[in-house]
C-alpha cells in the first residue's frame, strides 16, 4: 500500500518549529483566552469534564481551561512549542497532560472527550486535511460535546476579496514581535491555507458537527462553537 497519509511537520509553518520565533511567541500572538474560557464554561467546562486543545502552542488556553477545574490535554506538533509550553506551564497549580502530536496523528486513550479548542491551527492543513482534521476531532468527541474552533478563514464573497484584504492590513503591526505585520500577513495569504467560511462550515457540518454560534471579525478572524451530533461521525 502506498502510503499517503500527510507528515504535519511539514505543514505545521517553518516558525513554529524555530525555538527564536517560539520564544517570543506570547508576546507576538497577544492572545487572552478569558473569552474563549468563558465560552466553554458557558458550554459546561469545569471540574469533571475533558478538554483537548489541538494546536495549543505555548498553552495559554489549556492553562485558562484546566484552571476551571477540567482535566486538559494540549497536543502540539511542534517538537520546539511542545518544550516552551512544558517550561510555561511548569508553575501552573493545575496541570497540563502535554502531548506531542498532530491533529491528525494524535491516539486519543479513554472515552471520548467533552470539549476540543483549537485556535489559529486548522489553517495549517489542506482542505483536503481540514476535513480528516475534523472527522478525527467529531471521532475524540462524546456525541454533544462542544468543538470551539478559532481560524483565521475568509468570509467574503468572491467579488471583495481584495478590500476585505486590504482592510485587514490596516490592522497588522509595526513592531514583529508584538504581532504580525502585513509582510506575514501576505505570508500567510500566499503559502497557509486559509479557506473560506463558506467551505469550512460545509466541512464542520459534513464531519459531524452543528454549528450553534459563529461569530467572524474584520471578515478574517472566525469564532465557531459547534456541537457533534450523535451517531458516527463517518
Ligand atoms: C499560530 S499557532 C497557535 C497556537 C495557539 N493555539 C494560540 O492560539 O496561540 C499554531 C500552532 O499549531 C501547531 N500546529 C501546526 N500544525 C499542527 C497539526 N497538524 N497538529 C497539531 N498542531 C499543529 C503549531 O506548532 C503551532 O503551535
Amino acid at each position: 500500500v502506498t502510503d499517503w497519509w500527510l507528515d504535519e511537520g511539514s505543514t505545521a509553518g517553518r516558525e513554529h518549529l524555530d525555538r527564536e520565533f517560539v520564544d517570543g511567541y506570547d508576546a507576538k500572538a497577544q492572545y487572552d483566552p478569558a473569552e474563549d474560557v468563558t465560552a466553554l464554561r458557558h458550554g459546561g467546562l469545569g471540574p469533571g469534564t475533558t478538554l483537548i486543545d489541538f494546536g495549543a502552542g505555548t498553552g495559554a488556553l489549556a492553562a485558562a481551561a484546566a484552571a476551571t477545574g477540567a482535566r486538559v490535554v494540549a497536543v502540539d506538533v511542534s517538537s520546539a512549542m511542545v518544550d516552551e509550553m512544558r517550561r510555561r506551564r511548569a508553575a501552573d497549580a493545575a496541570p497540563v497532560e502535554i502531548v506531542e502530536a498532530g491533529v491528525l496523528s494524535y491516539i486519543h486513550h479513554g472515552p471520548p472527550v467533552d470539549f476540543v479548542f483549537s485556535r489559529n491551527t486548522l489553517h495549517q492543513l489542506p482542505d483536503f486535511w481540514k476535513v480528516i482534521a475534523l472527522r478525527r476531532v467529531a471521532e475524540v468527541l462524546r456525541p454533544g460535546g462542544i468543538l470551539r474552533l478559532r481560524d483565521l478563514c475568509f468570509d467574503v464573497e468572491p467579488s471583495a476579496i481584495e478590500e476585505t484584504i486590504d482592510a485587514w492590513m490596516e490592522f497588522a503591526a509595526a513592531d514583529p514581535s508584538l504581532g504580525y505585520t502585513s509582510d506575514e500577513f501576505a505570508d500567510h495569504i500566499r503559502g497557509e491555507y486559509s479557506t473560506f467560511t463558506w467551505l469550512l462550515e460545509p466541512m464542520l457540518e459534513r464531519a459531524g458537527f452543528e454549528i450553534v454560534d459563529r461569530e467572524v471579525r474584520l471578515g478574517i478572524y472566525a469564532a465557531y462553537t459547534c456541537r457533534r451530533r450523535g451517531g458516527s461521525a463517518r
